[in-house]
């Protein structure tokens, strides 16, 4: 949520590095965005309402030599997506971008009214700068205003600040918001994320909470929250920029619904023995979004094949809610990202209240990452869509792996059931790329959904699971309205809903289930929705064919890796629809991609 960065360069090239870089961050908000730049020991502003590319438009016929910048790509929290709400801001001597949301603003804001200071934006932001500007008149220190300032923030913030008597040193801080530090020989930046800078350097240093910053383009100086140097380790990045660009996809979002097969066929069959999961007799899995799906589909494989006990969570009630946390109970927190907000505050409440947290997480040295008890990274690379795709799959795999682990400590696995699962990964990487093929298949299934304003999905046990991750990923990317229901539930309601037309998604993989699901697809069908049902080559629709409009026949795999392919099907009849409705498919509107605010 917002994307920043800050560079101190020898050359004088700080303000296109610095937005070069903002591009690679866009994902993270595209509402507005800006740079300051200090140009001759001048600082200027430069702003623009939507995406990067408007900046650029913007001050192409600017010619800038800045020997430092700092740069922001908004997501709007407090006030529009306007230029005067954009970052950088400027009170005083003070300019800064923050990415984060400074809870009791409105306090702060009331005080510094009252001596008379003035704002021109709505954003918390500005009166961040305003507190510092007004604690660095009072103390004439800088990093001591930075810290006196963020003593009294309450909520999180990564802001870089330039000083105008200082301009060619950037100032940082960081609490519950992301923030590393680049160091290259051409000069040091700050940023949101590593991905940002790696056209330049894959050296960086991740800064904790509470940790302060002082950049210049020769040296780095890292500070403790006692404002006591200390040293830090340099890491160095294994992914490449290449793994940054669309490499001849259409967008990010096909490029990694491609990479899926790959992904998902590296980290299955894998057992977690270092974990002695016989201690737990119930699980907790918390997370936001899609990550909560993939929750969702491992509780049907935890209680059905593992016989434990499994609730999931969404993490932004969890953290507000008696969890009946218990020695017994084994924490799974799940983040792509591993900066969401939510579930980041989930995992802290639950290590405090005793729980074991065990994270599953994509992005390495993340937060959530750092701070659980024990990490299973899912190294699907870098996931740029902002729906996510192979990062949802490589959480489901990770999961079935834990399920599959839990099985074998409890002495439930058999044989048999191993065979299948080991000769099915072994082509599920085929299957997958086969299925992802059938491109024409989903646009023309596209072609009769793009028109409509509703859409409904229905499933069973594991494949109610599914139908939640298939109607986010159409709502999220193509803007038509779903809900995913459990098919039984659907005529305690929501069948109201199924008109003349309506399109009804029907899953229906699971063997026992499949008799009592068809029934409900035609219940919708008696009704005159448009009905498309996706199941297994197993399973006869010869008998049904007059209930269906159109039919997807999945291969028959273990009941492990089934919901697997399912999800590309859905993936790929969401992708298609957006395209058809001319939506973006990469940055929908109103998201983000990584979620760092409440
Ligand atoms: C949907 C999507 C979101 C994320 C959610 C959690 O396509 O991407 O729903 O799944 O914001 O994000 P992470 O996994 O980064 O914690």
């Amino acid at each position: 949520m917002c994307g920043i960065i800050g560079y101190a360069s020898k050359n004088l090239d700080s303000c296109s590095v610095a937005l070069s870089c903002l591009k690679n961050l866009e994902y993270r908000g595209y509402d507005s965005s800006g740079v300051a730049t200090s140009e001759q020991g001048k600082i200027n502003m430069y702003k623009a309402q939507g995406k990067i590319a408007n900046l650029e438009e913007k001050i192409k016929d600017h010619e800038i030599s800045a020997s430092t910048a700092i740069a922001h790509t908004r997501w709007a929290t407090h006030g529009e997506p306007s230029e005067t709400n954009a970052h950088p801001h400027k009170v005083g001597h003070v300019t800064l971008v923050h990415n984060g949301i400074i809870e009791n603003y409105s306090d702060i804001k009331q005080d510094l009214l009252s001596k008379g200071m003035n704002f021109v934006s709505e954003t918390d932001s500005e009166v961040a700068c305003g507190y510092i500007n007004y604690m660095y008149e009072q103390t004439g220190d800088k990093m001591a205003s930075i810290k006196a300032a963020c003593d009294e923030f309450r909520g999180s913030y990564a802001l870089p600040i330039i000083f105008d008597d200082e301009p060619n040193t950037i100032y940082a801080v960081r609490k519950n918001s992301p923030l590393i530090v680049g160091k290259s020989d051409d000069g040091n930046f700050v940023s949101s994320d590593v991905s940002a800078i790696l056209n330049y350097t894959n050296k960086y240093v991740l800064l904790d909470n509470d940790e302060f910053v002082k950049v210049t383009n020769d040296n780095v100086e890292i500070f403790d929250s006692n404002l006591n140097k200390i040293e830090k380790k340099v890491d160095t990045a294994t992914w490449s920029a290449v793994e940054y660009q669309k490499n001849g996809y259409d967008h990010f979002m096909l490029k990694e619904i491609y990479e899926q097969p790959k992904v998902v066929k590296n980290i299955l069959g894998k057992f977690y023995d270092d974990i002695d999961f016989t201690k737990y007799d119930n699980i907790h899995i918390v997370a936001c979004g899609s990550a909560m799906h993939a929750g969702m589909v491992a509780k049907y494989l935890l209680e059905n094949n593992a016989k434990i006990r499994t609730t999931v969570e969404i993490a932004s009630e969890y953290r507000y809610k008696e969890n009946l946390i218990t020695p017994s109970t084994l924490v799974i927190i799940i983040s792509q990202s591993g900066e969401t907000a939510d579930t980041l505050a989930a995992l802290r409440l639950a290590k405090e209240q005793g729980a074991y947290v065990l994270a599953i997480v994509n992005v390495v040295g993340s937060s959530i990452a750092r701070e659980a008890d024990k990490t299973i990274y899912t190294y699907a690379g870098p996931e740029i869509a902002v729906a996510t795709t192979k990062g949802y799959s490589s959480q489901v795999a990770t999961l079935t792996n834990v399920a599959l682990t839990i099985m074998k400590q409890k002495g439930l696995l058999e044989d048999s059931v191993m065979d299948t699962f080991y000769k099915d990964i072994e082509k599920i990487e085929t299957l997958a790329e086969d299925l992802i093929n059938s491109r024409d298949m989903y646009k023309a299934i596209a072609n009769k959904l793009y028109t409509h304003e509703n859409v409904l999905y229905i499933g069973r046990g594991i494949d109610s699971a599914s139908c939640m991750e298939g109607s986010l990923k159409l709502k999220e990317i193509s803007y038509i309205h779903s809900e995913a229901y459990a098919a039984g539930e659907l005529k305690h309601g929501t069948i109201s809903l199924v008109d003349q037309g309506t399109p009804v998604i029907t899953i229906a993989t699971v063997d026992n289930l499949y008799e009592k699901t068809i029934s409900n697809l035609k219940e919708t069908k008696a009704r005159g929705g448009y009905t498309l049902l996706i199941t297994t080559e197993n399973q006869n629709v010869d008998n049904i064919k007059d209930s269906l409009d159109d039919v997807i026949i999945l291969p028959k795999v273990s009941e492990f890796l089934e919901s697997l392919l399912v999800v590309i099907v859905l993936q790929l009849i969401a992708y298609e629809t957006a395209i058809l409705r001319g939506a973006d498919i990469d940055k929908p509107k109103n998201l983000a991609k990584s979620v760092t605010v409440e």
